[in-house]
This record gives structure tokens, C-alpha cells and sequence, in this order.
């Protein structure tokens, strides 16, 4: 029915941020509230997709109608959007750890009187979106973000191919916008036909919009 233009298809989301340990009472961690990939993964339940959304630790609920896997760390992650495939769509919204400790302590570290703190020594983590653009179960529709304080045009093309997807959605995440943890969103889509610039919108707007693209991409049997 036109109403639920997603039934029978499964959607992949991920969002909120992974959380790295370095001893059992510290973490790295980006900046991410969950908020704009809960969003999408309520919005495309909304059209009739069957959703898991893989989130990190977040403050916020979950959301209505998804079936929700609680994750921390980056490798947790891709473990957990690697066990749902094969799907149609993934949407891959987390803000993901680019580094993770090496050789995280199993006690708390204590400060050493006088002496310097001990460096922290980092190793990349696992690229959950290019795994996934790269896979050979690749869903028909694979979306990145990609959150930029510039460039963002040119960052969004690199990662549009490097990751393997078929659409980025880039924003300007300077701290002057307001975007990060707040309430709105101004996106500019990147695929491989072009570009397009949405205003500035709440991000349960940007979700029911980028739900709708989703739906009719992938009805009209192609990705671009
Ligand atoms: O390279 P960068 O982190 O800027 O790319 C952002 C996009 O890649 C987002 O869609 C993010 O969810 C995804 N990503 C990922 N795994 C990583 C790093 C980023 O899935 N380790």
C-alpha cells in the first residue's frame, strides 16, 4: 500500500556514539546524541520497514516500533550490524570512535604522585560503513553521514566513494550551528547524481524526508 512503501524491506541504522574504554571508569568518545539516527530509524519503521537500530550509548529513548541493539564500543558495532545482513537499507548515522585503546586497563588507573600520566597508545577502529559498502551482502541502499566543521562538499564526495555508499548526508557540525546535540539539522545530500542542499529543519523533518528518499529510491529499483 502507498502508505507503507517500505513493507517487507529491513533497514540497518546506527546511531549514537561508541564509547572506547581505557580502564573500567574512562572512555573516548565523539559528540553524538543519538538523536538524528533515532529519528531515522523511527521514521523508516514509520513506512513499514522492519528496523534494528544498533545504538551506543545514549540518553535518549528508544524509539517506537524498532527493534533496538545496545552497543559500546566500535567493534561491538560491527558485530552487531554484521549479524543483521542481509538487508535492503543501511543507514549508518553513528558517530563511531575512529581509535580505540590498546590494552585497556582492568583497573582503574591510579595517578602516580609526581610522575606524568602514562600515554595513551591508539589503533584504528573497524570502518562499520565501508565494511558494509564493500560487503558482498551490500544492502541495495547504503547511506553514510558524514559530519564536517569544513569542506564540506569535498569531504562528502571522498567518503562517497571511499566508503562504498550510494548517498552521504554531510552537515556542517561547527560548534556556531548548534546542530550537535540540538534539536535541528541542515543537511546537504551527495550522491553520485549531484547534489542537493535541504533547508534547515528539525531532525524528525530530516528523518521523514530522508525516509521518503529511501522509499522511493529503492522502488524505483536503483540507488542513484
Ligand atoms: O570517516 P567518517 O567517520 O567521517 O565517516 C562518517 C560516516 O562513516 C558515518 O556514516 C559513520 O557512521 C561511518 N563510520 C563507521 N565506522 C567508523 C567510522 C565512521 O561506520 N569507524
Amino acid at each position: 500500500p502507498q502508505h507503507k512503501p517500505l513493507a517487507g524491506k529491513r533497514a540497518i541504522v546506527t546511531s549514537g556514539p561508541t564509547h572506547e574504554p581505557i580502564d573500567p571508569v574512562r572512555y573516548i568518545a565523539n559528540r553524538s546524541s543519538g538523536k538524528q539516527g533515532h529519528a531515522i530509524a523511527a521514521a523508516l519503521a514509520r513506512l513499514g520497514a522492519e528496523v534494528t537500530l544498533v545504538s551506543g550509548p545514549v540518553t535518549i529513548a528508544d524509539p517506537r516500533g524498532v527493534t533496538v541493539r545496545h552497543v559500546e564500543t566500535a567493534e561491538e558495532m560491527r558485530a552487531a550490524v554484521l549479524s543483521c545482513l542481509p538487508a535492503d537499507i543501511a543507514v549508518m548515522v553513528a558517530a563511531v570512535a575512529d581509535w580505540r585503546v590498546v590494552g585497556t586497563a582492568g583497573q582503574k588507573i591510579k595517578k602516580q604522585p609526581g610522575e606524568p600520566p602514562a600515554p595513551l597508545v591508539l589503533t584504528e577502529n573497524p570502518d562499520i560503513l565501508k565494511t558494509i559498502g564493500h560487503h558482498e551482502q551490500r544492502p541495495t541502499l547504503v547511506i553514510g553521514f558524514a559530519a564536517e566543521t569544513e569542506n564540506v562538499e569535498a569531504n562528502g564526495r571522498k567518503k562517497l566513494a571511499a566508503k562504498g555508499a550510494d548517498l552521504i548526508v554531510a552537515n556542517d557540525v561547527s560548534p556556531d550551528t548548534g546542530i550537535m546535540g540540538g534539536d535541528r539539522n541542515r543537511v546537504r545530500l551527495i550522491s553520485h547524481g549531484g547534489i542537493e542542499d535541504w533547508p534547515e529543519l528539525g531532525k524528525d523533518a530530516v528523518a521523514e524526508r530522508l525516509a521518503a528518499l529511501i522509499a522511493e529510491r529503492l522502488n524505483q529499483g536503483k540507488s542513484d
